[in-house]
């Protein structure tokens, strides 16, 4: 099939490049021109396990091409993905121009049947106005479908995520439409074995809120039986472990921590709370979600303060920058409040992340120093502080780390390392819930 992927972020750079491998020919736009022109030449503008490889394999060979324009973009397409980004706004509610405006192109360039996915993640009832958007400013009499097609992958997986995936949503209103939509997955359903969920279009973008949503109330929930954990002396990892073999609860998403962060949790909850208080409904247990995973930024850094007693003066090496492991991702990183907030306490932060570097020095305060590895982040300094959990912290060799460090405090916001045995080497240990 030919499929245009409009927006060529995370989702849309990883899905158009799956796609391809599954036998489609796509196209992928943004009006990003130095992002286009990067794709053009061969190098994906952003780092996902696997990415680069899909695109060395089929933008040669022109099964996956890349465009600023959306009318070249979109000749003789069938499927037209939209996979712009929804930010939040000032308000909370989800700032939805971006999805309005490729609306309005979409339908300026419509030509045969087209089916018009509305892959972003967007409140409920939007499927109506991007339907109404094309109504208005389409210029013959073109037939299409709009369908909300919620996207569940992972970023750091993004790319397994979308082969393997556990299940694809589709919220159709014809027959027609969820034929052509389970033309494109086809070979996935195949080997995969993804469950097929077909709904109407407000009940697809309602199961894209509700899931982030409750991924998000799980951290907020185990966080706040962290906090109880330290007063009362249990261990949150067995808490943790005792609560997820129960079937009914999981264990995902029940690691304690610094809070969730990235592009998608913070803005998801506060659009849910908005679109719910339209709706009439007033969403208080969301808000007691982001409230706690707001104040557990600031706990992490008291826990430091703690130790250390003043900030000032004091050169604190932070692991890990991203939002999480295996991305580049910073966008709403828990280091950045948890950076600011030592920062502004008057410590020296020398900071090191295998992959966000680049993108963190746009957004973390101009004083933080970055070190080329790990292990030199810890030259002289009086905390170690773990934020981000990657595989190459966990190998890391404490006892080495022990005697460039000026004092031996690990902060781990992550609970990544075993207490007993940091302590064992002489360490001061703080992790969350332990
Ligand atoms: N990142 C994730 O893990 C993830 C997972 C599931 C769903 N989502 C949702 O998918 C959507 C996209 O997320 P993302 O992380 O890929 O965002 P992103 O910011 O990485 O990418 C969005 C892209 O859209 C482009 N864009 C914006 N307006 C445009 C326009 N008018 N014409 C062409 N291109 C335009 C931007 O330049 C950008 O490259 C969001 O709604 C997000 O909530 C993201």
């Amino acid at each position: 099939m030919n499929v245009t992927i409009i927006g060529t972020g995370y989702v849309g750079l990883c899905t158009g490049a799956v796609l391809a491998e599954i036998g489609h020919t796509v196209r992928c736009i943004d009006n990003d021109e130095a992002k286009i022109a990067m794709l053009k030449e061969g190098r994906s503008p952003i780092y996902e396990p696997g990415l680069q490889e899909l695109i060395d394999k089929h933008a040669p060979a022109g099964a996956l091409a890349f465009e600023t324009d959306i009318a070249t973009g979109m000749t003789d397409a069938q499927v037209v993905i939209i996979a712009v980004s929804t930010p939040r706004s000032d308000t909370g509610e989800a700032n939805l121009v971006y999805v309005e405006n490729v609306s309005e192109q979409i339908a300026k360039n419509l030509a045969g049947y087209t089916v018009i996915v509305e892959k972003s993640t967007v409140p409920v009832r939007t499927g109506e106005r991007v339907k109404q958007v094309i109504e208005r400013n389409s210029t013959g009499d073109h037939p299409f479908d709009v369908v909300s097609n919620p996207e569940f992958l992972r970023e750091g997986h993004a790319i397994t995520d979308t082969m393997k995936a556990d299940r694809i949503v589709v919220g159709v209103e014809s027959e027609r439409a969820a034929q052509v939509m389970r033309e494109l997955y086809a070979p996935i359903l195949e080997e995969s074995g993804a469950a097929w969920i077909v709904t109407d279009i407000p009940t697809a973008e309602t199961i894209k809120h509700a899931s982030n949503s409750f991924l998000a109330m799980k951290i907020s929930y185990i966080n706040a039986i962290a906090n109880i954990c330290e007063r009362c002396g249990a261990d949150v990892r067995k808490v943790a472990e005792g609560m997820g073999l129960d079937n009914r609860i999981g264990p995902g998403f029940l690691d304690a921590g610094v809070g969730y962060g990235g592009s998608c949790f913070p803005k998801d909850v506060d659009a849910f709370i908005h679109i719910a208080g339209e709706l009439g409904y007033d969403f208080k247990l969301l808000e007691a979600v982001r409230e706690i995973n707001e104040a557990q930024r600031g706990l992490f850094v008291a826990k430091i303060k703690d130790v250390l007693w003043n900030l000032e003066g004091k050169r604190i090496a932070v692991w890990g920058l991203t939002y999480k492991p295996n991305t580049d991702d910073m966008r709403n990183a828990p280091s950045i409040g948890i950076i600011e907030e030592l920062v502004a306490g008057g410590a020296q932060v020398i900071a090191y992340d295998p992959k966000g570097m680049d993108k963190a020095k746009q957004v973390l305060p101009e004083a933080v120093e970055y070190a080329a590895d790990a292990m030199s982040a810890l030259d002289g300094a009086d905390c170690l502080a773990l934020v981000t959990e990657w595989d190459e912290f966990v190998t890391a060799d404490l006892a080495k780390a022990k005697e460039r460090m000026h004092f031996p405090l690990i902060a781990d916001g992550r609970n990544l390392f075993e207490k007993s045995e940091v302590e064992a080497l002489g360490f001061t240990y703080r992790g969350v819930g332990v």
